[in-house]
């Protein structure tokens, strides 16, 4: 079985487009996946520590979501819906508000918006936009939000910018929590917005991710948090929180914001929503803001029956109680520990991220890169994020049990010794 991306001859080098990206990484063929392993042509196994970048919070094939996709399928049970009721859409979200919003006190509506984390945040900033009647929206340095027009001008990453050929507009940028050296960045921004002369235009929402995934495991505290929701309130302004890749239970809580104090307008969520990989994207809005009329933000795929059939039982068999709860804070801990020691073998490198959003800022692309490329070798799959691909970031299942989770970071760390070994060489 050819496996190799390097080869012309393949038909994905033929026929693929240019635009594919995480194969040239992980040049594998992949034919099956089972909790954090994914198996190779050959028989080759991987632990997984991307896990669908955080698509697959519940690891590969559930076996109970597999159970229930399965029954649904020999049911005949509706597979595209557009956004008609079916039974599978019903059971999702009396779930989703027994389990979700009612006992965190949200009142929010489920907006199913197109299946992508894109199309969420699309969404969110039209609402937000047709709600206040302001064009204007605040977003932060390192910010990911996706790559479609809209969410492209909140993105901050020059590089996937660069691809959109038209001016990225309405957008104001700001600095991010702790990115401005001593600068205070809630004061900076409660500052500029309360100077009519600062030259941004009074915003319709501020749109910010609690711990950039993407932009480099960095960390918003609670506190920085409030404070940014309190500004946007003071002026008007609906607070949008990105979950779509800190959410799903990745920082520790099914919100990443949990336990925060704080009362977000509208809530995007993607990826692990669905629990089995399946597309599936929402925007959770506060009544006062659902102000679309019917259709006018519409989509065919806003009603994917397996994702609902697959994310119904990750709601219940993960946040019926607090069992994985306790489970992910068991592993982030494993996680934090083995990372310290790991970023302890290079000079200058530090632990980022918050939960099972962790990685190592090892200061260089270069180096990060040479890591996860040594680290598949050694059969790992693991990518870097960060404004230089800096960070070596872990997103491994949150089901991972602690046995395969050590031998994936056993991986890492031999791939860290390594690198650091042949610097401390090339340096003599
Ligand atoms: C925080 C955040 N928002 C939005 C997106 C975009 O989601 P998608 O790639 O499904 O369009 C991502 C993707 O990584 C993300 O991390």
């Amino acid at each position: 079985m050819n496996t190799g991306e390097t080869d012309e001859h393949t038909i994905f080098a033929r026929r693929e487009s240019n635009a594919r990206s995480y194969c040239r990484s992980f040049p594998a063929m992949f034919v099956q996946a089972l909790g954090a392993t994914l198996t190779d042509g050959e028989g080759r196994r991987y632990i997984d520590f991307l896990a669908g970048c955080s698509s697959l919070n519940y690891g590969h094939n559930d076996p109970d979501m597999k159970r229930a996709l399965g029954e649904h399928l020999a049911s005949d049970g509706v597979a595209m819906g557009l956004d008609l009721h079916t039974p599978a859409k019903e059971a999702f979200l009396e779930s989703f508000e027994r389990l979700i919003l009612s006992p965190r006190g949200m009142d929010h509506r489920v907006m199913f918006t197109g299946p992508t984390g894109a199309n969420a945040v699309e969404a969110a900033l039209k609402i937000a936009r047709k709600a206040t009647g302001r064009t204007n929206v605040i977003a932060f340095t390192n910010g990911f939000h996706g790559v479609t027009a809209g969410a492209l001008a909140a993105t901050a990453n020059g590089y996937h910018r660069g691809g959109a050929s038209v001016p990225l507009s309405h957008v104001t940028r700001m600095p991010y929590a702790g990115s401005a050296g001593s600068v205070d960045t809630a004061d900076l921004l409660a500052t500029m917005l309360a100077n009519p002369s600062s030259g941004i235009d009074r915003p319709a929402a501020v749109l910010v991710e609690t711990v950039q995934g993407e932009g480099g495991l960095n960390v918003a505290s609670a506190e920085w948090l409030r404070r940014i929701a309190g500004i946007a309130r003071d002026h008007g302004a609906l607070l949008i929180i990105d979950d779509i890749q800190a959410g799903c239970g990745r920082t520790g809580s099914f919100f990443s914001f949990d336990g925060m104090g704080i009362d977000a307008d509208l809530v995007t969520m993607a990826k692990s929503l669905s629990g089995f990989g399946l597309p599936m994207a929402v925007v959770l809005v506060k009544p006062a803001y659902d102000v679309f009329g019917p259709a006018e933000h519409n989509g065919t795929f806003r009603g994917n029956n397996h994702a609902f059939v697959t994310a119904g039982v990750a709601l219940e068999k993960f946040w019926a109680n607090g069992a994985f709860k306790e489970r992910i804070a068991e592993r982030a801990e494993q996680l934090r520990g083995r990372l310290s020691a790991i970023a302890a073998q290079v000079p200058g490198a530090s632990v980022k991220g918050r939960g099972m959003m962790l990685g190592v800022d090892l200061g260089s692309g270069d180096v990060a890169a040479d890591i996860c490329a040594t680290c598949f070798e050694k059969g790992l799959v693991i990518e870097t994020s960060g404004a230089f691909d800096e960070v070596v970031k872990v997103l491994a299942p949150l089901t991972i049990d602690a046995e395969t989770c050590g031998r994936g970071l056993d991986i890492l760390e031999a791939a860290v010794i390594e690198h650091a070994g042949a610097n401390r060489q090339a340096a003599e």
